[in-house]
């Protein structure tokens, strides 16, 4: 299928209060990235926050850092960045602009020095994640950390079969591509295709990790007081070269050379 960004733009904005409820609820889709924002983000980095959400990511770094801009293809979702980003006194650390990670062109060569694209829009974009990647190098000037969060190709081979479902795992397999629980059609990555796509862009691979690993993408609520513990779990497991690959989501950190 071929990326269409108008699909993509309806399906968040028809799921943008969702999306902010799983933003703010602490799922280990965004709980583990978290992490490894907080071990290389610097409070001199200038950020790029691309498929930026509600906002909840830019809060956190904007708490630590010298400035965000995120960036965001749904206007529902926009909406809800700009009222938690005003909530939490941070508009002038924060700006929030309507755009698509394929299509940079408003930012200069080296304009940021931390580039974040985590909950998948490089998957979102199918065949145009050549052009997106890029883009996302381009913006980042060298020396630049990149944290890159994308679609695992075997972890939804996994799922799928977790619900019996043989052919789409097959399908899953030979095309690259299927749809995204509430999300969009999306390209699933393997480790090898997300390393080359880094490496083929001028980047070091200096970790990755899976998102979650061994546990579905879950919310806190069923876990109560053993959130902590599972958490601490993950990310024990989430390097586990043996295990990569099967989580539900793959997290590159790079390096511009
Ligand atoms: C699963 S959410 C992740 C939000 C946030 N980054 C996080 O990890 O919590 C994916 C976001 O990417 C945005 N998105 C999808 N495709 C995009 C594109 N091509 N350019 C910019 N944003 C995109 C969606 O609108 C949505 O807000």
């Amino acid at each position: 299928m071929r990326y269409d960004p108008k699909s993509v733009r309806n399906r968040y904005d028809e799921i943008a209060d969702e999306e902010d409820r799983q933003e703010k609820h602490h799922t280990l889709r965004t709980e583990i990235p978290r992490e490894f924002i907080k071990k290389y983000l610097k409070k001199e980095d200038v950020v790029l926050d691309a498929g930026g959400g509600t906002g909840i990511n830019a809060i956190l770094m904007a708490k630590k850092c010298k400035h965000v801009t995120l960036l965001d293809i749904s206007p529902k979702v926009l909406e809800h960045a700009i009222r938690n980003v005003k909530k939490a006194n941070l508009s002038k650390k924060i700006d929030i602009i309507k755009g698509d990670i394929s299509d940079l062109s408003e930012f200069k060569d080296g304009a940021f020095s931390f580039i974040l694209c985590v909950g998948d829009a490089i998957s979102y974009v199918l065949e145009k994640r050549f052009k997106a990647m890029h883009e996302l190098v381009r913006v980042a000037k060298k020396g630049s950390i990149l944290i890159i969060g994308c679609d695992s190709k075997y972890g939804f081979m996994r799922q799928s079969l977790a619900k019996g479902d043989l052919k789409e795992a097959i399908s899953i397999n030979k095309t690259h591509e299927t749809y995204c629980g509430m999300g969009p059609r999306t390209h699933v990555y393997s480790i090898d295709e997300m390393k080359k796509l880094l490496q083929e862009n001028g980047c070091a691979v200096l970790e990755i990790a899976s998102t979650p690993t061994i546990t579905d993408t879950v919310e806190k609520k069923p876990f109560y007081s053993r959130w902590l513990s599972l958490k601490k779990l993950e990310m024990e497991l989430c390097k586990k070269p043996e295990l990569l690959g099967i989580g539900n989501h793959l997290l590159f950190i790079a390096k511009k050379k």
